[in-house]
C-alpha cells in the first residue's frame, strides 16, 4: 500500500470548497498516455491551475494500471520542474465496484468515483457507503453519482437517461457521506451527445442542442447549499476540429457537444468539477490527421504525437482561462 500523500497528491476536499466559494470549476482531464499527461501538466502549470488526472477503467486496461500510477507521480515532480507545484489530484473515474476503488486507493489515488448510478437507488447508496467507509479511512475523497447520463459510461451503457432527482440528493448525501455528487441535467459523455433531431440547426448547419436543465441545478443547490457538484461528459465538441477532422479524411456525423457559455454558468455555481475527456481526444485527432495527411512520408511518432500535444495543451488552457475559471487558483 502506498498513500497518495506519499507521493505528493492532495485530495479533492480543500479544493472543492474553495471552487464553490470562488465559482469556478477544477479541470478533470482523463490521460491514457504520456503526451495526455504532458499536456494537462503544462498547461495546468502555466494557468496556475490546480487539477484533477482522471483514470478510467479502460485506461487502466489501455495502459496498464501500475505505469499510470508512476506517470501520475512523476506529474508531480513534472510540475516542480516547470516551475509550480499545482494541487493534483489522481482520481478513479467511473468506478464500478468496491474492489476497484480499493486498489486504486492502495495504489496511491487520492480520490475515487463510485458509479451506481445504473443501480436501483437502495443499491446506489449501499455500494456507494461502502466505498466512503473504506477511502475515509486513508483520507481519499469520494465522489458519487444520482441520475444517469446518455451515452456510453465506460463500460455501463446507458441507453436510456435519467435526469438526477433533486427530492434524492440530501437523503443519498447524508446517508452515503459522499465528498461530491455527479448529477444528470443534460450533459452525455462522447461526440455525440445528442442526436440530430434534439437539436436546431443553425443556417449554416450547426448543430445547437438542448440547453442544460439549470432549474434542476438550482433546486440541487437549494436542498445542499454548498455541496460540491460535478458534471461529467462536459466536452464542448468544438465545431472547429470536427470540421478538420473531417476535412482530413475523418467521418464524424452530427458530432455535437455542451456550449461553453453553459458550462462558464454552470462552472459559476456549485459545479465545481468538470470533466473533459471527448474534446482532448478530438484536439489530438485533428493534429495527427493534419499531421499525417501533408506530411504522408513522415513516420517518426513525435512529430505527429508532439504537435497533438501541443493542441492538447493549447485546448486544455482555453478551458482553464475562458471556460471553468480556475486559472491562478492554484
Ligand atoms: O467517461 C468516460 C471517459 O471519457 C473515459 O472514457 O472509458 O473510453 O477511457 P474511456
Ligand atoms: P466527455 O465525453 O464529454 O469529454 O466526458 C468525459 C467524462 O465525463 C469523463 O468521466
Ligand atoms: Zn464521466
Amino acid at each position: 500500500m502506498v498513500h497518495y500523500k506519499e507521493l505528493g497528491l492532495v485530495n479533492s476536499r480543500e479544493l472543492f470548497q474553495k471552487a464553490v466559494k470562488g465559482g469556478y470549476a477544477i479541470p478533470a482531464f482523463n490521460f491514457n498516455n504520456l503526451e495526455q499527461l504532458q499536456a494537462i501538466i503544462s498547461a495546468c502549470v502555466e494557468t496556475r491551475s490546480p487539477v484533477i488526472l482522471q483514470v478510467s477503467s479502460g485506461a487502466r486496461k489501455y495502459a496498464n494500471q501500475t505505469l499510470l500510477r508512476y506517470l501520475a507521480q512523476g506529474a508531480v515532480e513534472y510540475a516542480k520542474e516547470l516551475g509550480y507545484a499545482i494541487p493534483i489530484v489522481l482520481h478513479l473515474d467511473h468506478g464500478d465496484s468496491l474492489e476497484l476503488c480499493k486498489s486504486c486507493i492502495e495504489m496511491g489515488f487520492s480520490s475515487v468515483m463510485i458509479d451506481g448510478s445504473h443501480h436501483p437507488y437502495e443499491k446506489n447508496v449501499e455500494i456507494t457507503r461502502s466505498v466512503v467507509e473504506y477511502a475515509h479511512k486513508y483520507d481519499v475523497t469520494v465522489e458519487g453519482e444520482l441520475g444517469v447520463l446518455a451515452g456510453i459510461e465506460d463500460d455501463v451503457v446507458a441507453e436510456q437517461s435519467h435526469y438526477t432527482r433533486p427530492e434524492e440528493v440530501e437523503d443519498f448525501v447524508k446517508k452515503t457521506g459522499v465528498d461530491s455528487l455527479a448529477i444528470s441535467i443534460g450533459t452525455s459523455h462522447g461526440a455525440n451527445k445528442f442526436k440530430p433531431e434534439q437539436c436546431t440547426r443553425t443556417p449554416d448547419g450547426i448543430l445547437v442542442p438542448p440547453p442544460l436543465r439549470f432549474d434542476i441545478l438550482e433546486e440541487i443547490e437549494r436542498r445542499i447549499p454548498g455541496f460540491p457538484i460535478v458534471l461529467h461528459g462536459a466536452s464542448s465538441v468544438p465545431v472547429d476540429l470536427v470540421r478538420s477532422i473531417n476535412s482530413y479524411g475523418g467521418k464524424l456525423k452530427d458530432a455535437v457537444g455542451i456550449p461553453e457559455d453553459q458550462l462558464r454558468r454552470a462552472a459559476a455555481s456549485a459545479v465545481c468539477k468538470i470533466n473533459i475527456d471527448s474534446d482532448g481526444r478530438l484536439a489530438m485527432t485533428a493534429a495527427i490527421r493534419k499531421v499525417l495527411a501533408e506530411n504522408p512520408a513522415e513516420f517518426d511518432p513525435r512529430k505527429y504525437l508532439g504537435p497533438a500535444r501541443d493542441a492538447l495543451k493549447e485546448l486544455y488552457k482555453h478551458k482553464i482561462i475562458n471556460v471553468l475559471g480556475s486559472a491562478n487558483k492554484a
